[in-house]
């Protein structure tokens, strides 16, 4: 099976890529993993998943049973964190007890906090059910809920104990939501791998078609991009901060959209305004700016929207938990394959921008 480690001295661990649940047995016991498990999900996973991977831990012997909440972004705040600890009571989970995430992003967000609070810390596992999880939020530690408006302003850092990427549960996700997961794995060849990048690019066909081999290969990489950032930089003192590129404006078109369109896709238009800049200050060349246009286009990304008026999306932008003395931050690209961080855009800059991705009548 296909792995990757991720080296964070007595916070390491693997993930396993692979196209089938089969293995995840054998993984937890790698990693003497308790007997007793609590899979925390969601509804709509649970529906599709929870049952096949809860018999076949108890038919190895593990005694695994499964708390799932409703699905969705709104779930995910305090109330529903104290749900899964009660669960965990209830369960009679102990400290050597051990959470498995099985889903997407809020899934793997939530169970990872419960388990950063339950008994002051308890193990977990994430097995990510989304492309966006998949390739992004199950590796590196981030847990948390929303709070007030604000996205996940309540968390902890807790790394999981393995990450088990079973690649065949993209085949039921929503196609917005495998479009979703493509804005930050765009991302990531964008900030760190122009080679990547380029694979992207000749191999859309084959990863669309969600043919399992080309996806694990996809995901390695992406999920190494990934580590190799949080590897330098665990809890965000510096170079993480470049996997925040697209996020300045695309978390303003995300709150100027109410949250309704998702979450990548709106990294996705924030990337090609993050770029409109750089190429406009000279950094970056016009070829580049199409190729990042160009590549959205052929995963099913819009690349303009409808705006209100830029000062109601500038203003959101002011709400930006990431702004450093109260100075927004941006990554710019510097080519594909490489950004900076800077905190000198202006808000002329920004309006070009937003002009830029405007869809016009
Ligand atoms: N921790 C981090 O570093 C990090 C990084 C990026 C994003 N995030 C967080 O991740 C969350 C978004 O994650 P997401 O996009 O996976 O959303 P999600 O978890 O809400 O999943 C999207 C939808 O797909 C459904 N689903 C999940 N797996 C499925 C499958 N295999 N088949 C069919 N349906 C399936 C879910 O029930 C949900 O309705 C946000 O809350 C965001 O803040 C965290």
């Amino acid at each position: 099976m296909e792995k990757l480690h991720v080296n964070l001295g007595e916070n390491s661990y693997d993930i396993k890529f692979t196209d089938t649940f089969a293995a995840l047995p054998d993984a937890l016991r790698e990693i003497n993993a308790p007997k007793k498990l609590l899979l925390v999900t969601d509804t709509n996973v649970e529906r599709l998943y929870a049952n096949e991977v809860k018999t076949l831990l108890c038919d190895n012997g593990f005694d695994a049973s499964v708390y799932a909440f409703k699905a969705g972004e709104e779930q995910k705040n305090m109330n529903e964190i104290l749900g899964i600890c009660a669960a965990c009571i209830e369960r009679g989970l102990d400290r050597k007890s051990m959470i498995v995430a099985l889903g997407g992003g809020v899934v793997g967000d939530m169970a990872g906090f419960a388990a950063a609070i339950y008994m002051r810390g308890i193990d977990f596992v994430q097995v990510p059910t989304t492309l966006l999880s998949q390739s992004d939020s199950s590796v590196g530690g981030k847990t948390g809920v929303d709070f007030k408006d604000s996205k996940n302003i309540l968390g902890a850092f807790h790394q999981p104990r393995l990450v088990y990427i079973n690649v065949s549960t993209l085949k039921t996700l929503p196609p917005e939501q495998f479009v979703s997961g493509m804005g930050e794995v765009i991302k990531h060849g964008m900030i760190r791998d122009g080679a990547f990048f380029s694979y992207l690019e000749q191999n859309a066909d084959s990863v669309k078609a969600l043919r399992a081999d080309t996806l694990i290969s996809m995901d390695k990489i992406n999920c190494s991009i990934k580590a190799d950032v949080v590897m330098q930089d665990e809890k965000e003192n510096g170079l993480r901060a470049i996997l925040n590129f697209g996020h300045t404006i695309g978390h303003a078109v995300e709150s100027a959209y109410d949250f309704k369109m998702t979450h990548g896709e709106c990294v996705g238009i924030g990337m090609i305004g993050a770029a409109y800049i750089a190429r406009k200050r000279g950094m970056m060349g016009g070829a580049a700016l199409d190729r990042i246009e160009s590549i959205l286009r052929i995963y099913g990304f819009k690349t303009r929207v409808k705006l209100p008026e830029k000062e109601k999306v500038y203003s959101f932008m002011q709400n930006d938990k990431k702004k450093i003395a109260g100075k927004l931050k941006f990554v710019l690209p510097t080519c594909i394959g490489n950004v900076t961080q800077t905190t000198d855009v202006t808000r002329d800059e920004i309006y070009g921008a937003l002009d830029y991705i405007t869809e016009r009548e």
